[in-house]
This record gives C-alpha cells, structure tokens and sequence, in this order.
C-alpha cells in the first residue's frame, strides 16, 4: 500500500502514466470511464520489488485488494471487462480463490483463463517458468487470468482473439464462416527469451505484452477505448493498448518503474516501422 504517494501525470501520445498510489488515483478517476482494466496486482508472495514491500498480512492484503475492485468496478463502463492476472504459490495456495471470493460481492467471473507460461506435449517442452525446488510440489506453470464483470454479459470477440483450424475440413463440413475458431480458455504464452538483467527491465514481476494484448483483443476495442492498469510496472499493458490504437492509463506508485514503462513506450512510438 502507498497511500501517501503525492501523484505525478504525464502525457505521452494519447497515454496517461501516473506516479501514484493506485487506490488514491483511482478515486479521483470520473466513474463508468474505463473500456478494459487489465492488470497484475502484487501477489503477496514476498517478491523484491524496488520500494513496494510484497508481505501484507492476508487480511490486510485482501481488504486492500477488495479496496482497489471497489474502485475498478466504479470506473467500469458497464460494458466493461476487467482481466485480473495473480498466483498462488506453494505456500499460498488459496490466495487467488480467497481474493476472488472476495470480489464475488463486486464482479461476476465471467471466465477463468488459465495463463500457460509452459506445457509439456508429450516429452517437449516449451515455455519457461521459475522451478520449484521441492519434493512435495510440482512446478508452477501457470497462473490465472479472471475474467470480472459488472453483470456477467459482456460480448465477446472471441474469433478476433482465436485461431485457425487445424484441421480445414472442419471449417465447410461445421458450416463457420471463416478459418478460425474460439482459442478457449487456456493461453499459452511464454516469455520472450531474455538473457541479460537489463532485458528483464530491472523488475521482478511483468508480464508478456501478448497476454494483456490476448485480453484486450478478447473484450475489442477500438481508437476511442480506454484501457486501464492501476498496478502499471513497466508499462506492459499501455504497450498492448498502443499496438490496438486504444488509449492507456497506468497507475505505478515507483519512479523507477514508471521512468522504464515511459522509455519503453517511446520506444514503441517511435519505431520506423509504425504506421500511423
Ligand atoms: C506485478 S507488478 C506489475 C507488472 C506489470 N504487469 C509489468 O508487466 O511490468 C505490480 C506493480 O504494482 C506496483 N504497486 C505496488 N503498490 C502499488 C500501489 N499502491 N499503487 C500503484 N502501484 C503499486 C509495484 O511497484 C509493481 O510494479
């Protein structure tokens, strides 16, 4: 929690990065404002971020968190889809389930994606993930992406967001109009292969820019949709809200982290190869 965090905003293109504290910022946000919220909150797992301390008790943890949906839900048009990405751990196996509980007053869980980081086809793997050095537990491969909304309808893009037939004769013989067919509710999205700290972008906790781009591509947005992320860290999801034309607010209470999303979504913008 960073509740006494003096917020700082600043323009970049048609995005918004705030320096601040997320529930402070989100309460001075206008209500029904927001297309798509996509985020990955601290976990409470103890991870070293650079001044965020990720160890609240649980009770605490969860009623800051139920905190924040409170003021996620107020923001949300009501057409509006919010993807929230968290883990359990070993240790804390039910904190996902509990803190879903918790929204259950606020949201409907419109869907459970499970967010695949690797899979084993047979004796192949593909993917990455931190192994878990255990007798007693198997490898973390996977974490979880609720998907909440106000009322439990909100339509979908689900063949946008899909993918191609493997087999053809499936697409005439099952009458669809076109080559492609809901990617259902597993992702499997790796991380990009990085081999330096700098490359990791010096933060211990982000997420691919596929993922929230699966998400955003799932609920649809078009150039006037405003995508929010009040747990902002590097800047993941303001870079998929720029690949759609969509507009981004990211909320992040470290400098440090907001001063990296910034880099990094310059970097995007002005690439040479960007049309406009
Ligand atoms: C799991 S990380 C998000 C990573 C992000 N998805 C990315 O790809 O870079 C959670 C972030 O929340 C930030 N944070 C912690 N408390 C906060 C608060 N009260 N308000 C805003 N951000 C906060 C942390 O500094 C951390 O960067």
């Amino acid at each position: 929690m960073a509740a006494t965090i003096r917020s700082r905003r600043e323009h970049l293109g048609r995005h918004e990065l705030v320096r601040g504290d997320a529930l402070g910022v989100m309460r001075r946000m206008a209500a029904e404002s927001v297309d798509v919220v996509v985020t990955s909150p601290p976990y409470n797992l103890g991870l070293s971020y650079r001044s965020y301390r990720d160890a609240l008790s649980e009770d605490a943890y969860l009623e800051w968190m139920e905190r924040i949906g409170a003021q996620v839900a107020r923001v949300m048009r009501p057409g509006a889809s919010f993807f929230l990405n968290i883990a359990g751990s070993s240790a804390e196996p039910w904190l996902p389930f509990e803190l879903m509980v918790r929204l259950r007053r606020l949201f409907v869980l419109q869907n459970h994606i499970t967010w695949i980081k690797s899979v084993a086809i047979g004796d192949v793997t593909h993917g990455h993930f931190k192994p878990v050095n255990s007798s007693r537990y198997v490898n973390r491969n996977h974490e979880h992406v609720f998907h909440l909304t106000l009322k439990g309808d909100v339509k979908l893009q689900r063949l946008a967001a899909g993918v191609p037939f493997t087999d053809k004769s499936n697409i005439a013989r099952r009458g669809h109009e076109q080559d492609r067919r809901c990617r259902g509710d597993t992702w499997f999205i790796p991380y990009e292969t990085v081999r330096t700290r700098e490359q990791k972008f010096h933060h211990p906790a982000t997420f691919p820019v596929a993922l929230p781009l699966a998400c955003l591509t799932l609920h649809g947005v078009s150039s006037g949709s405003v995508v929010l992320d009040p747990f902002m860290g590097t800047g993941t999801t303001l870079l998929a809200a720029e690949a759609v034309g969509a507009r981004g607010i990211g909320i992040e209470s470290d400098t440090s982290y907001v001063a990296i999303a910034r880099e990094r979504l310059r970097e995007v913008m002005n690439r040479p190869d960007r049309s406009e």
